[in-house]
C-alpha cells in the first residue's frame, strides 16, 4: 500500500475527528511489517477514539499509553482531543514509526513517544491511563510475538503487572484508566467502572479512581470481571 501524501493525511486528520476513517487507511500510515501485526497488536481506530474520548472528557491535560507500539492510540488521541499523549515504548522500531507518523499527522506538538521500559517514575503523575494488554506478548509462544529483541517471558510479565498494579494504587482520585483486554494485573476496588462498551475483539472499560478505601481488586478475564477481596491478595504460584 502506497504511503499516504501530504494532502491526504490533512483529509485523514480532519476526517479522524468525524471518525470516518477505516484502520487500513490509518494503518497505511506505517511500513507493511507493522501493517501486517495491526490487527492483533494495534488498538482500532474506532476504539482508539472513544478510549481518547473518555480518557479527556473530565479535562485530563495528558495521557499515557503504557506500551503505545506505533503510536496509534496518541495519535489519534492528539488528533481528536486537545490533550498531549505521551507513549512508552520498549521497541525502538515502533517508537520511531509513531514519531515518522506524528510528523506526517502534524500532531507532533501533541504527542511524544518515549524509547524505554515501563517504570513506576515513568508511569506515575498521570490522571490518565491507556492499557492494552501491554505484556500479554510475554505470555505467547515465540511465533505469535512480535520480535525477540527484547526480553519476553513470565518473569517479566510479572514484574511489568507489579509495576502497573502499584502505579493504579498510587493514582489519586478522579484518576481515569481505559482498559482493553485488560492488562493481565490487578485494579484496585476504589476504582469504579464508568463506562463499558463492547467493540471490536473485547469490551472497552473507563475506570475511575474514588475516595473510597480499596478493600481488595479487581481482575479483568475472558469470561469477564472477577473480584477479589483483600485477603487473596498474595498472587498465587500458577496465576498472576
Ligand atoms: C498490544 S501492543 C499495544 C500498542 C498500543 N498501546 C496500541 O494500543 O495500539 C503492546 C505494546 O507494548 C509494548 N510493551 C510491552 N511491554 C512493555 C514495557 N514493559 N515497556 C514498554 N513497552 C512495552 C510492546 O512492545 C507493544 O508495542
Amino acid at each position: 500500500m502506497a504511503a499516504l501524501t501530504a494532502v491526504d493525511v490533512e483529509v485523514s486528520a480532519a476526517r479522524l475527528r468525524s471518525g470516518e476513517v477505516s484502520d487500513g487507511e490509518f494503518d497505511a500510515l506505517y511500513a507493511t511489517t507493522w501493517q501486517d501485526v495491526s490487527a492483533r497488536y494495534w488498538t482500532p481506530v474506532d476504539v482508539a477514539t472513544i478510549a481518547a474520548r473518555w480518557l479527556t472528557e473530565a479535562g485530563a491535560k495528558r495521557v499515557l499509553d503504557v506500551g503505545s507500539g506505533v503510536g496509534k492510540v496518541c495519535l489519534i488521541g492528539a488528533a481528536i482531543t486537545k490533550a498531549t499523549f505521551v507513549g512508552i515504548e520498549q521497541r525502538f522500531a515502533l517508537v520511531m514509526a509513531a514519531r515518522a507518523a506524528a510528523q506526517v499527522l502534524n500532531v507532533e506538538r501533541r504527542t511524544m513517544f518515549i524509547h524505554a521500559e515501563a517504570s513506576i517514575s515513568l508511569m506515575r503523575g498521570y490522571s490518565a491511563l491507556y492499557l492494552f494488554n501491554p505484556f500479554g506478548e510475554n505470555l505467547y509462544s515465540t511465533a505469535g510475538q512480535l520480535d525477540q529483541r527484547v526480553t519476553l517471558g513470565k518473569e517479566r510479565y510479572c514484574q511489568d503487572l507489579s509495576l502497573v498494579e502499584e502505579v493504579l494504587r498510587l493514582m489519586p482520585p478522579g484518576g481515569r484508566v481505559v482498559t482493553y483486554h485488560g492488562f493481565g494485573g490487578r485494579l484496585p476496588d476504589n476504582m469504579d467502572i464508568a463506562r463499558e462498551e463492547p467493540i471490536g475483539s473485547d469490551v472497552l472499560r473507563l475506570w475511575i479512581k474514588t475516595e473510597r478505601a480499596a478493600a481488595g481488586n479487581f481482575i479483568e478475564t475472558d469470561g469477564g470481571l472477577v473480584h477479589l477481596p483483600a485477603n487473596l491478595l498474595e498472587r498465587t504460584a500458577g496465576g498472576h
